[in-house]
């Protein structure tokens, strides 16, 4: 899979995806990120790709020319599913990583001071994607959100697939608390069924402690889940006994 990132600053996005698991898979080339820097395209003495916004308003906002040219350098080899990150996209979500898991070649435009002048982003963007309600000072770090949440779906990225198969919010739930030695810490013990050897019982107990966990922190996704009748007997009971 290959991502190429078009940025103003795409040494931060490099300097966080060249270390551990997203580290490995590139040296690997499971995946490649290739980096586009704007100021590459100003066709400007200076490097300038900004200026200020028609109809007023503080700040410089991103011009269409040099975006356009380096999406053109981008698409040589091939027309990538274009993502711009932006707080007025549609907020991502597993569901959306792994639907984007699936394409080959993504390109991620990212804005920096006020944005990107309209017109380019109408013109070549497919989608417009936010990490969440807030607002940050570019796309670069959502670029890497994204470039690191989709990457472990990828074959080969994660040691097996059981670590994203089981994992929060796979299949709409949270996973189970998770523990490791020594057994008692600060008088806290691990559950004593995690402890017997019976697979079958470990695993009914980290399903029902799943949804436990999203009834109790994720009331939201909780709503959402259809539980049989054993479930909710099931969650009720440990509930009583917490
Ligand atoms: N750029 C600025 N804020 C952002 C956000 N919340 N998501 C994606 N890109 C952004």
């Amino acid at each position: 899979m290959r991502f190429s990132v078009i940025s103003l600053f795409p040494g931060q996005i490099d300097a966080f995806l060249k270390e551990s698991i997203i580290g490995r898979a590139r040296e690997k080339r499971i995946i490649d990120i290739d980096f586009y820097d704007i100021r590459d395209y100003s066709g400007n003495p200076y490097g300038k790709v900004d200026d200020t916004l028609y109809g007023g308003g503080t700040g410089m906002l991103i011009q269409c020319e040099p975006v356009y040219r380096c999406y053109e350098d981008v698409c040589s080899s091939g027309k990538p599913y274009v993502i711009y990150v932006s707080p007025k996209g549609k907020v991502l979500d597993q569901k959306k990583v792994r639907e984007l898991a699936g394409k080959d070649h993504i390109a991620i435009l990212c804005g920096h001071y006020e944005g990107i002048d309209s017109r380019v982003t109408d013109e070549i963007v497919d989608e417009e994607i936010s990490i969440g309600d807030y607002v940050l000072t570019g796309g670069e770090i959502a670029a890497v959100t994204i470039i690191d949440s989709v990457s472990r779906m990828i074959e080969g990225v994660l040691p097996n697939e059981d670590a994203y198969t089981n994992e929060s919010h796979m299949n709409g739930t949270l996973e189970a608390s998770q523990y490791t030695k020594p057994r008692i810490w600060h008088d806290r013990e691990v559950p004593e069924v995690l402890l017997n050897g019976n697979q079958a019982q470990i695993d009914d107990y980290n399903r029902t402690m799943s949804l436990v966990e999203t009834m109790d922190k994720r009331p939201d996704m909780f709503d959402k889940l259809a539980l049989t009748e054993e479930d909710w007997q099931k969650v009720l009971a440990r509930k009583r006994q917490n």
